[in-house]
């Protein structure tokens, strides 16, 4: 197992060597667990002059998977983009082919209080969101700005996806689908876009090859009234860029703290990239008050994706569940009677746990 192990910055750093504890002690028996380290981000400025090293993506290049914290600083707008810290994510996806992002919204049962909707409504939420990656209206050409016909200012971009696109990511769909509750909801705006159209299209044709998987349609304005109404009616849901990334924020917020929340980005076959949904907190960085659970749950994702090691993926989450029943609580996910812990704290206990 060769993971390339990117901290990054701020609480990257810190709650990345907590799954990294985790890891050694869920997978130490027997399988041959090789890591190597790359700076990205600010820490790749400092030791290379940029945020993604040509020798940070020869690692990643020559890794099974990528164990990434957080890249980022504020402040850092005065920088030319591509040369962010913040940026180096941008270009490594680029660069690896991640297209397939899956983000998780699971409400631990311990922490349904946390939730600002009703308990009855999240009670038991385990759904996935699925986000195309390396298309849309991100990435779509023509782009730009400046003056109109009228001498006005005026900025432009494209949605743009070919055939090609979505149908690879529908097949991830619905091969996801089948590994859970076999329903998957495609979410489009095809009532007013050519673009989303295609895209209803190609998911409802590719859909012919899943006929176990229950496949249904909704427009993205409708999606996000469901997920807030009744998100317990979704198994998985398979969205473009700019949807997935509005709806799975959206979606993650049900299950109530970011620090909880992991996610994982796909190339074809099994090489992924996985990270948790925050950035590198810069108010709490350094002090060990970061939430490690949802960097030590993008590792399960990794066990589980990557080197279908899906036995020791459910070993770690029965460990978190554990210390979430034990009443062991970050900052970010405090409640009353429970026991106050820091970020190492936190880590040796999901470790002891195991
Ligand atoms: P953020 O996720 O870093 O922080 C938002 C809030 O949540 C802060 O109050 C923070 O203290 C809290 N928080 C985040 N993670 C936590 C954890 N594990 N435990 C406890 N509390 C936690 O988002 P923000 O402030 O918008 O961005 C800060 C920097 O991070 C920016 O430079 C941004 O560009 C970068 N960023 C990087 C990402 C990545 O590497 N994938 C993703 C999001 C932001
Ligand atoms: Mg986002």
């Amino acid at each position: 197992m060769k993971i390339a192990v990117m901290p990054g910055d701020g609480i990257g750093r810190e709650v990345t060597a907590q799954a990294v504890k985790v890891l050694k002690a869920v997978v130490g028996h027997g399988r041959p667990l090789e890591l190597v380290e790359a700076a990205i981000g600010q820490a790749g400025i400092d030791a290379a002059g940029d945020p993604l090293p040509a020798a940070t993506s020869e690692i990643a290049q020559k890794a099974d998977a990528i164990l990434f914290g957080s890249a980022g600083m504020p402040g850092d707008e005065e920088i030319p983009f591509m040369m962010r810290p913040g940026a180096s994510l941008l270009r490594l996806r680029k660069e690896l082919g991640l297209f397939a992002n899956f983000r998780p919204a699971f409400l631990f049962p311990e922490l349904i209080g946390a939730s600002t909707l009703k308990p009855e409504v999240v009670d038991g939420l385990d759904l996935m969101i699925l986000r195309e990656l390396t298309g849309d209206v991100y990435f779509g050409e023509p782009r730009g700005s400046g003056l109109n016909a009228n001498g006005e200012r005026e900025a432009f971009n494209t949605m743009r996806y070919s055939e090609p696109e979505v149908e690879r990511i529908a097949h991830v769909a619905f091969r996801t689908a089948r590994t859970r509750g076999r329903k998957l909801c495609s979410v489009d705006k095809a009532n007013v876009l050519e673009v989303m159209q295609l895209w209803r299209e190609v998911v409802t044709r590719v859909g012919k090859e899943y006929p176990d998987v229950e496949l249904t349609h909704l427009f993205v304005d409708a999606a996000a009234m469901q997920l807030m109404r009744a998100p317990k009616q979704f198994d998985v849901i398979v969205t473009g860029n700019i949807f997935g990334d509005i709806l799975s924020d959206a979606a993650a917020m049900l299950t109530g703290s970011i620090g909880m929340l992991p996610s994982a980005s796909m190339a074809a076959g099994s090489f992924g990239l996985y990270e948790p949904v925050h950035g590198t907190a810069p108010d709490i960085a350094g002090k060990n008050l970061a939430n490690p659970l949802a960097s030590i749950l993008s590792m399960a994702m990794m066990l589980r994706f990557s080197f279908e090691q899906a036995g020791n993926a459910g070993r770690v989450e029965g460990a978190v569940r554990r210390v979430l029943a034990e009443g062991l609580r970050t900052g970010d996910i405090f409640q009353p009677g429970c026991t106050r812990v820091g970020t190492e704290e936190m880590g040796d206990a999901v470790v002891a746990a195991l």
